[in-house]
């Protein structure tokens, strides 16, 4: 018998959570694969500013915003991790995490205003995909109430309560207009190869455990692709206007 055609039996209504699309269930996890990792740096970066001296000159507001951001991040990559972890009883989980890790190791011997540059960056385009997310009827998060949707909702409303602190910083270091828009570029860049791989490696272990087939999966993506081509167009809006904003 084939398990892939007996949802109940393989516990395919829980590993397709979104709205049963397994490409729309894997990117979501792609995604959460990079957060402990990426939210470690951006935590460990505003750490390091708040330990310095270059903090001495900025508002009481900005020091309790970014404590407050900080107590997030550490709050999510707790949830992640947990999310994760269940991921990895079916899924490359692991290993994919220890690569994204190795990355970000080499970018933490980065000097203080780059990794702040880059956490700015990266809180940002996570606002970009947030916004998109939490729209009424949108193309990434399905209708059904599954704890991971519940957990890409809260972490989502955060992330935008939250979205210029660490832009803020930037602007308080005075790290630079062209420097902060070039490296959201890279940044972006860097999600979205990682991004990339993360989903392949999933959906591959997927269609070789016979948890999805190779069609299907397909149509999925490209069906995906068609209808979030609004999303991405007001995505992509958003964040040439944020590169435009940018303080010199
Ligand atoms: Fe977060
Ligand atoms: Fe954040």
């Amino acid at each position: 018998m084939n398990t892939s055609s007996n949802p109940a039996a393989t516990g395919l209504h829980t590993l397709w959570w979104n709205d049963g699309d397994a490409f729309r269930s894997r990117l979501f996890d792609a995604i959460s694969l990079l957060l402990p990792c990426g939210e470690h740096f951006v935590v460990t970066a505003v750490n390091d500013w708040l330990n310095t001296n270059s903090h001495s000159s900025c508002t009481p507001q900005l020091q309790y915003e970014v404590q407050r951001l900080v107590r997030e991040e550490q709050t999510h990559s707790r949830a992640h991790r947990l999310y994760n972890e269940r991921m990895a009883t079916h899924a490359p989980a692991q290993r994919l995490e220890q690569r994204i890790e190795s990355a970000m190791q080499q970018m933490a011997v980065w000097t203080l205003p780059t990794r702040i540059a880059f956490a700015a960056a990266f809180e940002q385009l996570t606002v970009l995909l947030a916004e998109q997310v939490l729209r009424p009827h949108n193309v990434w998060l399905g209708q059904n109430d599954t704890q991971q949707t519940r957990l890409w909702q809260w972490h989502c409303q955060e992330e935008i309560e939250h979205r210029y602190v660490v832009q803020d910083v930037a602007d308080a270091m005075k790290i630079g207009k062209r420097r902060c828009a070039l490296i959201f570029l890279v940044a972006a860049c860097y999600l979205f190869t990682d991004i990339t791989f993360a989903l392949a490696s999933l959906l591959w272990t997927d269609i070789r455990a016979q948890r999805v087939g190779m069609v299907r999966v397909s149509l999925q993506a490209v069906s995906f692709t068609i209808r979030a081509i609004p999303s991405l167009l007001r995505m992509a809006g958003a964040g040439l206007r944020h590169v435009v904003m940018i303080k010199s």
